[in-house]
């Protein structure tokens, strides 16, 4: 039957099933849903970060890529220094010399698959100079569009042999997503440069070193409870010199070194030697960007393995000290006094008042006894020292197997809080599932679905209405198993259409525009109906599961009394439901309303050109305490009821 559903039923047929009874209990909820129900988790992973997110427009800005020329294209006589550097952890810089033969000197940068400008908006740049010889310099600084045209240029003058800070504001005369930068030596004679970057002014809260604007602000849209950072794999690395490194990613941003990412060479047909991460989004930012879309921040550590998958290479445990170290500082960077060592530096970097980290995650998808020894010394070191902090353990890569069957009773011999679930799985599997977690063992952790998105193969994995559709089917099984189910969070989150690793993804974006996966609107619909307490639903005494292909689940919104239904038509036809509702008592239904996605044809898709697929509101009519619905072919409604 569930086969049934993806292959054969391409387009919805005429008329409706059976009248179906579901039946809410309001008077008893069953479980509270926890503020983190429903989060994202952010990877740098498909060009999330830098080229991103993260809304630095250069690429390679210090000059540190292996080949320190990547990104760039030098002209004149442009070469890379060392001597003397402006930032002792990236000391590459450009030295340029117009020797007054050639006409010019100086260099493009080509962004991250371009620059992208808008008309009208301002940029800022900025840059380390100094002149070796102290003779007064001037310097241009232009935007150059996709057909070569440089059509603005400002001039800068720069004189000193120490190290300046220079800055200057640029106004796009034009809109293109492959534009450059590029800076030009106009006098005679030298000039060192480092760091040189280009944001848009307006990025998210308009901060510099800021983010994208458009981008944040979908997270933001999401309304997103828990916030898990940096990885997923980067968090491993290729190697143990390689991992994440949270320490990195702190203080002045032109010090931090860079690292490479971990998804350049991952897959073998897709090469990505450009890929590397600056850091610029580190921990400080993550944090603050918790702040800002009011989830809790999940902070995920190496905990001594390297990718399992590719290197797996192992600290022994008497050199574990130094990883560990670094947890029980991140907890004092996050939450410690200003007078603390860490929480010093999370001051001095704008922040004083402590960001309230209250979770942590430890390993990423680790397995066997060389991951638990070590996951062990850990949580005895975190619990010793911050008791309050709950503690995420890993059940390895995939929904079941050997891996999980073992790491699940060693996650409740350790005493982890929380157990990071991951599933990529097929469409059907998600159909299947919905019922996972109605049989899970209440005493022992609780569950975070970490790291799930449904794979539709048949469309190479395309983010489908199908995809979404059994994505909100399978989430009505975690709310209704809210009690056990504490956070979820799909991934992953972000792919740049031109240099993308792994898909399907949450938002994709080019350099000028993003667009909202039909999968995105799930999430958003969950998050921002997100409720207080679960409520019984069932239909002939029975969860709905799957039966004639209806999924559905009901939480009560304790803040505002309403009574929140989610519910999934999978099939072909459209399905008359009533829905009664016991307990009310002296109470009745007054009204409400449907947000909904509905679309006959599983493969739909939206685009960077058009949202094709977005959820629709309309009013509810309703009985004193029943509602009468019918459910649309294809279909995911939630319907809040006053
Ligand atoms: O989300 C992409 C990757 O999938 C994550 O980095 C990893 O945890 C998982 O294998």
């Amino acid at each position: 039957m569930k086969q049934l559903i993806t292959t054969f039923l391409l387009s919805c047929a005429i008329g409706a099933q059976a009248q179906h009874v579901m039946t809410v209990d309001v008077s008893r909820p069953t479980a509270k849903i926890q503020p983190t129900m429903y989060g994202i988790f952010f990877e740098d992973i498909n060009f999330g970060a830098d080229g991103g997110l993260y809304a630095e427009l250069v690429k390679n800005r210090s000059f540190e890529f292996p080949q320190p020329f990547v990104g760039w294209m030098p002209f004149g006589n442009v070469t890379v220094q060392d001597a003397e550097p402006c930032f002792d952890r990236n000391p590459h810089y450009v030295r340029i010399v117009n020797d007054g033969r050639l006409l010019r000197a100086g260099l493009d940068n080509e962004g991250f698959r371009g620059i992208g400008l808008k008309q009208g908006e301002e940029y800022r740049f900025t840059a380390y100079t100094r002149t070796p010889d102290a003779r007064p310099m001037k310097l241009s600084v232009e935007l150059v569009n996709s057909n070569g045209e440089n059509l603005l240029k400002k001039e800068i003058e720069i004189s000193g042999n120490s190290w300046q800070k220079q800055t200057v504001v640029l106004q796009s005369p034009f809109t293109d997503a492959h534009s450059r930068l590029r800076v030009v030596l106009l006098s005679e004679g030298t000039v060192d440069m480092d760091h040189i970057s280009l944001f848009p002014v307006n990025t998210w809260k308009k901060r510099e070193n800021g983010l994208r604007a458009d981008l944040a602000q979908a997270l933001y849209d999401l309304n997103p409870g828990v916030f898990r950072f940096p990885g997923g794999c980067i968090i491993e690395g290729n190697s143990l010199a390689t991992r994440y490194q949270w320490k990195n990613s702190v203080g002045p941003v032109e010090n931090r070194p860079l690292n490479e990412n971990r998804w350049n060479y991952t897959f073998k047909h897709k090469a990505f030697p450009d890929y590397f991460q600056s850091l610029g989004l580190g921990y400080y930012e993550y944090f603050l960007l918790s702040e800002d879309l009011g989830a809790e921040p999940l902070p995920v550590l190496s905990c001594g393995l390297s990718c399992q998958y590719e290197s797996n290479e192992v600290v022994p445990l008497d050199e574990l000290d130094p990883y560990v170290q670094d947890a029980l500082d991140l907890i004092e960077f996050a939450n410690g006094p200003v007078t603390s060592k860490w929480g010093k530096v999370r001051a001095d970097m704008g922040h004083p008042e402590p960001f309230g980290m209250k979770m942590i995650g430890i390993g990423n998808e680790q397995w066997d006894k060389v991951y638990t020894e070590r996951l062990e010394v850990f949580t005895k070191a975190i619990r010793a020292k911050h008791p309050d902090i709950q503690i995420v353990g890993s059940s390895g890569p995939s929904a079941d197997g050997d891996k999980f069957d073992y790491l699940w009773p060693e996650m409740k011999r350790i005493g982890v809080d929380l157990v990071d679930e991951h599933y990529y799985m097929a469409p059907d599997w998600f159909f299947a599932n919905a019922a996972r977690y109605d049989s899970y063992d209440r005493k022992g952790p609780k569950v975070f679905a970490g790291e799930y998105a449904s794979h539709d193969h048949s469309t190479g994995k395309a983010n489908n209405f199908l995809a979404a559709l059994s994505e909100a089917a399978f989430m009505t099984g975690l709310e209704r198993n809210a009690d056990v189910v504490r956070l979820a969070t799909y991934a992953p989150l972000f792919a740049h259409v031109d240099a993308w690793q792994w898909n399907p993804d949450l938002i994709w974006f080019d350099n000028l525009r993003m667009m909202r996966t039909p999968n995105y609107y799930v999430q958003q619909m969950y998050g921002m109906n997100a409720g207080t307490d679960v409520l019984s639903l069932q239909m002939d005494g029975k969860p709905v599961t799957g039966q004639d292909s209806l999924y559905a689940s009901a939480v009560l919104d304790a803040p505002t009394g309403e009574i929140i239904l989610k519910l999934v038509n999978a099939g072909s036809r459209q399905a008359k439901v009533q829905v009664d509702f016991d307990g009310l008592k002296k109470r009745r239904l007054i009204g409400g309303s449907c947000t909904y996605l509905q679309n006959c044809d599983w493969r739909t898709v939206n685009t960077l050109e058009q949202e094709a697929l977005v959820p629709r509101i309309r009013p509810v009519q309703v009985g004193e305490h029943s509602l009468d619905l019918e459910l649309q072919p294809r279909s995911f409604s939630v319907y809040r009821l006053h």
